[in-house]
């Protein structure tokens, strides 16, 4: 984007924030460099260089199926650092080129509770763990008034985290089906690997991974079983902030929570 009045006159700054917001609201995260590049004026010695020898023909080869490729990885996962690698060397999700960290996990591996949550925001690609921004710090305050924090040791005190994508989708876009799916063997094979006791599924996302569900509106509250484990569907916080008439019903939940735990 090309602009050439003086930004930091005081009548064209609020512009220039405003255009910045609009594209931080898009998505964009970085800069490439600091004067912008005018890729239809192609340099001459471009436009004049020979045109390359066709490329050799490719036999096509049958492409991997990614969800039975994802299955491998994550069944040949022994431990948490293994499956980490597992994650971050998988190459089948456009999702990972467009973002700036895999995010893994974040809490006490060792904790009674699973929350599984969406996928990461800004805030989380640029820190590389999971839910950090405001939604994320709304969930630490809402867990800390039942008692159970990320950083406790004790695994009755507190909650491991992690979501269902590792990477952030372009402008926080819901995850396509089939990027859920293919990402389904990798939060099979970590849910195992932690074993808790309850797991809370944190927003529409999760329920649609785990329970084939959408709907959390619908689903919230109501106990029911995945992979074997107790599992509670509750509105994710970046909803309570939108809408913060629903934070009774989330409390309603955090103490159905805390007395499942016992
Ligand atoms: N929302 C999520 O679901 N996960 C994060 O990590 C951050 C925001």
């Amino acid at each position: 984007m090309g602009i050439d009045t003086d930004l930091m006159a005081p009548e064209n700054w609020e512009a220039a924030f405003a255009a910045l917001d609009w594209q931080v609201e898009l998505g964009v995260t970085d800069w490439l460099a600091d004067a912008p590049v005018d890729r239809y004026a192609l340099p001459e010695r471009l436009a004049q260089a020979p045109a390359k020898a066709a490329a050799p023909a490719l036999t096509p080869v049958a492409s991997a199926d990614p969800v039975a490729v994802a299955r491998a990885a994550a069944e040949a996962a022994q431990s948490l650092d293994a499956l980490r690698e597992a994650i971050t060397a998988y190459d089948h999700c456009e999702l990972k080129r467009g973002a700036k960290s895999t995010v893994f996990a974040d809490g006490n591996a060792r904790a009674r509770v699973l929350i599984l949550g969406e996928a990461p925001g800004r805030d989380e690609d640029i820190e590389g763990r999971p839910f950090v921004g405001r939604a994320g710090q709304l969930l630490d305050r809402m867990f800390a008034a039942i008692g159970l924090t990320r950083s406790s040791p004790d695994p009755a005190g507190s909650f491991y985290i992690t979501n269902v994508m590792p990477w952030r989708p372009p402008g926080n876009r819901d995850p396509e089906p089939a990027e859920i799916a293919m990402m389904r063997p990798f939060v099979e094979r970590h849910i195992a690997l932690v074993d808790p006791d309850l797991i809370v599924l944190m927003g529409n996302t999760p329920c649609k991974a785990l329970l084939n569900q959408a709907g959390i509106l619908r689903l919230r509250g109501t106990w029911t079983t995945a992979l074997g484990k107790p599992v509670l569907p509750m509105t994710h916080p970046a909803y309570l902030l939108r809408q913060p008439i629903a934070k009774r019903e989330a409390w309603a939940d955090l103490l159905s929570l805390k007395a499942r735990l016992g």
